[in-house]
């Protein structure tokens, strides 16, 4: 029996002791600033949060943008061991559009939510309680004609009054909502405290053992994880959050905590879960190429350093013994350290089977166009490894998720502390002609960046620059995070990978400009404005 159940011996629902994980990268994810993924990069994620084995993927917000809609619908037709849900406030139309988008799904969720707080009943929804519990109900109620499977949120729940917060959790379970989630906004909550209010839903909601309790916390005091396993322990079976604890502001819950916290400590919560931990790593690594944030070293369970020993004393013990200083297996969590390797001599079958340990599938055009990269990426490193052949991977990816509308042709580029840098690039455009256009810069990549600038039909600002290394060494391929803002204020991220920095910088660029266009195209808005007006 999982702690803080006892009470609740006689209710179903809280003897399970599998917790459901309930991701929302594509959503809750998806609102962190900079962030706008394309419909292909969603159900790329998709996919791989099914492999991963979560139990609900919250694919988006249905009503948002056409984009977000189309976004959903092929998600949910093509994801079917997995539950898929639509996020919907509680207006009846985006019930509708939740509902319409979700048609054909083999296991949909219509997940539903208003403010119940005082403090956004009265700025944000400027509507009495009695009018926020009827719209509850009456959205409830409309989302039941589409699924069986109704998700209630009542937004900034920690900071509603208690006495608000019970009656409006029993009318919407009596409506039919089969789990009622208890968010943390603003990260505002303790551990304690938010136990304490997972305990208080089950002694206090007379039917609560007709639906699970869920939890979705924010990260802004740096406490979601904590809160949401204090929550565990107090009998809620279902966790919110995102892959590397992205989401709005400081974040959510970062599901790979959350899922090794409850595996590690098992013998302290006695729940399971239905994750393949394996997939962490390959699902980790995917989410922040796509996402263009990068993952910090020192990051529990995803980091480069997590698994590492730097000190003398830790790496003699762990020599003599693993368990002295790691209380989690790297494989465990599909981390990978020591890559194995591949040479400029190997061939495609070589290239092929690795590819296919690390998770990528390749069919036999796919190696085709592949293979002449990695041979020019094998000529210019001794050594190819797993962590190259996923930079190469993310990198071809880019160009079949992001529309390549334009393409990077060559570039040259003078620079040293002697010359003004100047560069000249040579850009394919949308209608396949080639123009090219040379400027000067700061430095190479500001000169590199005014050269595109004169050629893209739509002006961008550069608003970040971030590289990094993907392997050690002199000729590691480095790895270029750029972010653009369009004219009308939106933020576009874009990457590019190459043993060559401004290269990869270039590439990274023009990557930008192409999200844009394609977004644009899809019609995708981004989510945050939308969950935030009611
Ligand atoms: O943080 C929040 O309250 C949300 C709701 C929409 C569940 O994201
Ligand atoms: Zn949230």
């Amino acid at each position: 029996m999982a702690h803080g159940a006892t009470d609740m011996a006689n209710k179903p629902v809280h003897r399970v002791d599998r917790v459901r994980i309930f991701d929302t990268t594509l959503r809750d994810g998806e609102q962190s600033a900079g962030a706008g993924l394309t419909v292909d990069e969603k159900i790329r994620i998709a996919r791989q949060l099914s492999n991963l084995g979560v139990d609900v993927i919250e694919a988006g917000f249905a009503a948002s943008s056409p984009g977000d809609f189309e976004s959903v619908r092929r998600i949910a037709k093509e994801i079917e061991r997995t539950s898929v849900a639509s996020l919907a406030r509680v207006v009846l139309d985006d019930v509708d559009a939740a509902g319409r988008a979700l048609d054909g799904s083999s296991n949909p969720r219509i997940h539903t939510f208003v403010s119940s707080s005082m403090i956004h009943m009265e700025h944000q929804m400027r509507k009495d309680p009695e009018e926020i519990l009827d719209m509850a109900v009456e959205a409830v109620r409309r989302a039941k004609h589409y699924v069986d499977d109704v998700e209630f949120s009542p937004m900034d729940a920690t900071r509603t009054d208690q006495e608000f917060l019970y009656p409006l959790l029993e009318a919407v379970i009596a409506e039919g909502a089969t789990t009622v989630n208890i968010p943390d906004t603003v990260g505002y909550s303790t551990p304690a405290e938010f136990g304490k209010l997972i305990r208080e839903t089950i002694k206090r909601v007379p039917n609560i053992g007709e639906a699970v309790i869920s939890v979705h916390c924010h990260n802004d005091l740096g406490l979601a994880v904590a809160n949401s396993l204090a929550a565990v322990e107090n009998g809620a079976r279902q966790v919110e959050g995102c892959i590397n604890g992205l989401g709005e502001r400081a974040g959510n819950a970062a599901l790979e905590e959350v899922i090794m916290g409850l595996q590690t400590r098992n013998d302290h919560f006695g729940v399971t879960t239905g994750i393949d931990t394996r997939e962490i790593g390959p699902t980790s690594r995917l989410i922040s190429n796509i996402f263009g944030f990068p993952i910090q070293s020192n990051k529990a369970i995803v980091g480069q350093n997590a698994f590492r020993h730097s000190s003398g004393i830790h790496q003699d013990a762990y020599l003599k013994e693993r368990s002295t200083f790691e209380i989690m297996e790297p494989e465990s969590v599909g981390w990978r350290g020591e890559a194995l390797v591949l040479g400029k001599l190997s061939g495609r079958a070589g290239l092929r089977a690795r590819l296919s340990d690390l998770g990528y599938h390749l069919t036999g055009d796919e190696l085709v166009t592949l293979f002449p990269r990695y041979k020019l990426l094998a000529d210019e490193k001794r050594e190819v490894t797993d962590l190259d052949l996923e930079a190469l991977m993310s990198e071809q990816n880019r160009v079949t998720d992001v529309q390549s509308l334009y393409k990077l042709e060559s570039i040259k580029v003078v620079c040293g502390n002697l010359d003004t840098p100047t560069a000249t690039i040579i850009i394919v455009s949308p209608d396949g002609s080639k123009q090219e256009a040379t400027e000067t810069g700061t430095g190479p990549v500001d000169a590199v960046c005014k050269a595109a600038d004169s050629i893209f039909e739509r002006s961008v600002n550069l608003t970040e620059f971030a590289i990094s290394a993907v392997t050690e060494g002199i000729d590691a391929i480095g790895e270029v995070t750029i972010r653009v803002q369009a004219a009308d204020g939106e933020i576009y991220a874009g990457r590019g990978a190459d043993t060559d920095i401004i290269v990869a910088s270039a590439k990274a660029y023009i990557n930008a400009v192409n999200r844009m266009l394609t977004m644009d195209e899809q019609g995708s808005q981004p989510l945050g404005s939308m969950v935030r007006e009611q």
